[in-house]
């Protein structure tokens, strides 16, 4: 297992830049299934979850081939539709194929997720979508079988939670169904937005993408079509807290400041300057002075609960107590006590966790135990005193693509060791 040894106590300075997002690239990549024609999908992100779903689509019988930075997907002839354990169990967003699967080919058989390090996650809501829309479910052996042999039936969906998968799951399945969905108490994510875009090049029609209630016509085929990903608004969240915590200024290329309001609003609110280039670019520069701030999640366009962790590390800089409550998931502080080990002093308190800042970070050996708990670690360690070896990287490699490089280009001192 590889780990990285960061020597902490240097400001960040330059620039640095965003890769496409994981969170959109992964429904992009499942939407391909819905048409027999080539989808040609850029600005990918070279990260395993990516690759993961590479994998999964190829046991379906789809031909994923990479041509000079994009990936080239085409789904002819008879379809496998199974999602095997041994690939769902490493990546949660494999259900992501449930719906196109049944919407495409009548049937799919998917093992159920398992458990996640960060909440039980279930995937009910997918299901009792996929049910609205006409199809049988059976669950037996840890599989999920899902059938629509007469095809799927417009209806009428209200997710009681929202959900960002399940909201584009059931969005890719009903550009297929016969006749009118509506998406009620719908995710309002980017992702959601940026794969309904890819869906109306393919020839879908959808209304509503970004606001709570989507609705879609179903059309009886889809077709091909060549789009860019949105860039990852964690990582770019990611790299601004790492300007913060470091004391550095990093001006943040391939980005879109505009799905960052949440956070850069919490930046100004603690001291941090941030400036808005232009559509694309940002700067972000630490001041003296690092103030706490109480931070809730909340679905988008609330604060991101992938930059809790990332937030957190910055906190324990800050001069005074903040809260932080994660309303999101259940179980998605296994980074505190890793950043206790580090110096800071956070208590946990149900939902909630009390940062009580300006704690110095000293170097400390730590284990990742999640994509963004590693993100937070590497964050404490460049800001901590000392030498840091955080293991199990493997959970950052899921999410972050080439991230020792990128921050070693402003000023990191970061190296990978393979064990
Ligand atoms: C997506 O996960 C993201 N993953 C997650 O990013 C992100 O943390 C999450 O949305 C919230 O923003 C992808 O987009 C691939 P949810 P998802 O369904 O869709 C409950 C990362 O670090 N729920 O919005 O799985 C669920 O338990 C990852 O990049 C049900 O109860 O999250 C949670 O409490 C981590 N039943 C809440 O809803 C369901 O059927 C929100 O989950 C589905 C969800």
């Amino acid at each position: 297992m590889d780990k990285l040894v960061v020597q902490g106590g240097r400001p960040l300075r330059g620039d640095i830049a965003v890769s496409g997002a994981k969170n959109s690239a992964l429904p992009a990549l499942a939407a391909c299934l819905l048409t027999e024609e080539t989808v040609t999908l850029e600005r990918i992100p070279g990260v395993r979850d990516i690759l993961t779903m590479q994998q999964l689509l190829e046991y379906t019988g789809a031909t994923v081939t990479p041509s000079n930075g994009h990936l080239e997907v085409t789904t002819r002839g008879p379809l496998n539709p199974e999602a095997p354990y041994d690939l769902v169990k490493t990546m949660r967003a494999s259900s992501l194929i449930l719906g196109p699967l049944v919407a495409r080919h009548g049937s799919a058989r998917v093992s159920m997720p398992g458990g996640c390090a960060i909440g039980a996650r279930p995937i009910d809501l997918h299901l009792m979508g996929l049910e609205r829309l006409g199809a049988e479910i059976r669950q037996e052996h840890g599989y999920i079988e899902a059938s629509a042999s007469r095809g799927l039936t417009g209806g009428r969906i209200y997710f009681d939670k929202i959900t960002v998968t399940g909201t584009e799951d059931l969005m890719m399945a009903a550009t297929l169904a016969k006749g009118d969905t509506i998406l009620e108490n719908a995710a309002r994510e980017p992702e959601v937005v940026d794969l309904a875009e890819l869906l109306t090049k393919m020839g879908a029609v959808i209304e509503g993408a970004g606001t709570s209630v989507i609705r879609v016509r179903g059309v009886e085929a889809l077709h091909g079509a060549r789009h860019a990903i949105i860039p990852d608004r964690i990582e770019a969240g990611t790299y601004a807290i790492a300007a913060a915590i470091t004391g550095g200024e990093l001006v943040i290329r391939n980005c879109r400041p505009g799905h960052l309001g949440a956070l850069i609003q919490k930046l100004w609110q603690a001291g941090v300057h941030v400036e808005e280039l232009d559509a694309c670019t940002m700067r972000v520069s630490a001041t003296p002075t690092l103030r706490a701030q109480d931070m809730s999640t909340e679905e988008y366009p609330g604060f991101a609960t992938d930059l809790q962790a990332q937030y957190m590390a910055m906190m324990t800089r800050a001069d005074g107590i903040s809260i932080i409550r994660e309303t999101i998931f259940e179980n998605r502080f296994m980074h505190v006590l890793e950043l206790v080990r580090m110096g800071a002093s956070i208590r946990i308190d149900g939902r909630q966790a009390i940062v009580a800042g300006s704690r110095k970070l000293t170097g400390a050996p730590v284990i990742a135990s999640d994509l963004r708990a590693s993100a937070s670690l590497l964050l404490a360690a460049m800001a901590a005193e000392g030498e840091t070896v955080i293991d199990r990287v493997y959970h950052l490699d899921r999410g972050y693509e080439r991230i020792e490089e990128k921050l070693a280009g402003v000023g990191a001192v970061v190296e990978r060791i393979t064990d």
